[in-house]
């Protein structure tokens, strides 16, 4: 297809390279505008509402156009712009953010590093690991697991991390030298053997986490990253007893646990944190999205204090510690997120999700009886849709993707947002949403999935 010169589409393509795009099919395609937005309700540039059904990516838990943050940000710009972190130099939003962070996480006395983006976050993870055997003398304990499917970011350390191949295909990643390793993608539905239990599953899956750490040799494995609920992989939620189980398993080895908060943080999952839903005691925490509502770019990494003391203790050899980013604590990052967790705090929307969430589940439960639906899956206020093109033996559509593309198309014409990611249709709305916003959600996603299973059927997609 070819636009208008000079159109906004054609612009479009002209400039922009599209981060996790289809390049090929936005060639065709064009973007998608969005102009506008309040609330959870977006607006593309003809003027059409849509109801905001994943946060913007996971992130956007006050929905959008809040004016006590935007006003934050501008009395915050107006007293201090910005200021570093740098060689001992600090501001008290800095500070106060750290604080609050320390009160709330799930992570007994503890240090609070800021970054600017989830990836960043788990890179600083990565090298606090290194340099925290380094400097108590496990030089030789490195590798970290992460799991297929999990979704940690990008950028090199974290991209290595990730265990979706199209982060890893055409980048040379996993980085070379053996030090980034993937255990089993924790999804029952998909993996578990006929008639395992969910129990069994996890039991099976923790062993063969111990087998793995056996085999690389103990004292070469340092941390194992996951997140909660995995997110971006397709919304897997643990199976019972999962984390408990890898705990143990980690513990024998004194393998540390990186906890990855990035979407399961701050209300997302019924409670505060992930951890605090399966019961994780982590070492240390990545924080990003929900901690500013996505009003600006900020992250954290909360490590406990015993790391934070080996480092201490180290100085007078290693000298600087020398790892941070311009923008480590960006005062007005700082000022916005420490107004965004006043503002959880203050409407009780943590309480207000947990409330919605037996709704949420249940309004995304009626799917399961769907033609193409394989499985519903959720907890709080995430969840997802997994198409299939035949319930009973659970094959996929053939390409993946093609289907979950034409879903998310209906969603649209709608005036649902959403993400499809390959055939799962995955549902994370600002935690701001209300009761009757959540049925309309539902509502659109039910006339999107009328009109795509008539095209499927026109198509001849489903079994017979
Ligand atoms: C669990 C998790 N960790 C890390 C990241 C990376 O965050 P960012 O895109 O801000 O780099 C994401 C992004 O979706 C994520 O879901």
């Amino acid at each position: 297809m070819t636009f208008e010169p000079g159109s906004i589409a054609a612009r479009d393509l002209d400039a922009v390279l599209h981060p996790q795009t289809h390049l090929g099919q936005h060639q065709q395609t064009g973007p998608m505008m969005l102009k506008r937005a309040e609330g959870v309700y977006m607006y593309d540039d003809q003027g059409k509402q849509y109801l905001e059904g994943l946060a913007g990516l996971w992130c956007t838990a006050l929905g959008y156009g809040n004016e006590e943050l935007a006003r934050t940000a501008y009395e915050q710009m107006k007293e201090l712009s910005y200021a570093q972190l740098f060689a001992s130099k600090s501001h008290e939003v800095g500070i106060r953010l750290a604080e609050k962070l320390k009160e709330m996480v799930p992570l007994h006395k503890s240090k609070v590093f800021f970054g600017n983006s989830g990836s960043d976050a788990n890179d600083t993870q990565v090298k606090l690991v290194w340099y925290y055997n380094n400097v108590i003398g496990r030089p030789e304990k490195k590798k970290i697991i992460g799991r297929h499917k999990g979704y940690h970011g990008i950028t090199l350390a974290a991209g290595s991390l990730t265990g979706l191949p199209p982060s890893h295909k055409g980048f040379d990643l996993p980085l070379a030298g053996g030090r980034f390793l993937h255990t089993d993608l924790p999804h029952h539905w998909r993996c578990a053997e006929p008639g395992e239990s969910e129990e069994a599953f996890a039991t099976r899956l923790a062993d063969n986490l111990d087998a793995l750490i056996r085999r690389e040799g103990p004292e070469t494995v340092a941390a194992f990253i996951a997140e909660p609920v995995m997110g971006a992989g397709g919304v897997i939620v643990p199976p019972a007893t999962y984390f408990e189980k890898v705990q143990a398993v980690l513990a024998r080895h004194d393998v540390l646990f990186i906890d990855d908060e990035v979407i399961c943080g701050f209300g997302r999952t019924g409670q505060p944190f992930g951890a605090d839903t399966y019961g994780i005691r982590a070492d240390s925490i990545s924080l990003a999205k929900a901690l500013t509502s996505a009003y600006q770019p900020l992250s954290a990494v909360v490590i406990k204090d015993e790391i934070y003391q080996a480092f201490v203790d180290a100085a007078p050899e290693m000298g600087m510690f020398g790892h941070g980013f311009t923008y480590s604590g960006h005062p007005v990052a700082c000022a916005v997120g420490l107004k965004v967790l006043e503002i959880y705090e203050r409407d009780k929307l943590f309480e207000h999700a947990a409330a919605l969430a037996p709704q949420f589940q249940e309004r995304l439960q009626r799917f399961r009886d769907h033609p193409l639906v394989g499985e519903v899956r959720g907890v709080g206020l995430i969840g997802a849709v997994e198409l299939v093109a035949d319930k009973q033996s659970k094959a996929a559509f053939d390409p993946p993707g093609r289907v979950g593309a034409e879903v998310l198309k209906h969603c649209h014409a709608n005036g649902l947002i959403c993400r499809a990611i390959g055939d799962v249709m995955a549902f994370c709305p600002p935690l701001i949403i209300t009761s009757a916003q959540v049925d309309e959600l539902f509502d659109k996603f039910e006339r999107a999935m009328a009109s795509a299973l008539e095209w499927a059927n026109g198509e001849g997609l489903l079994a017979a």
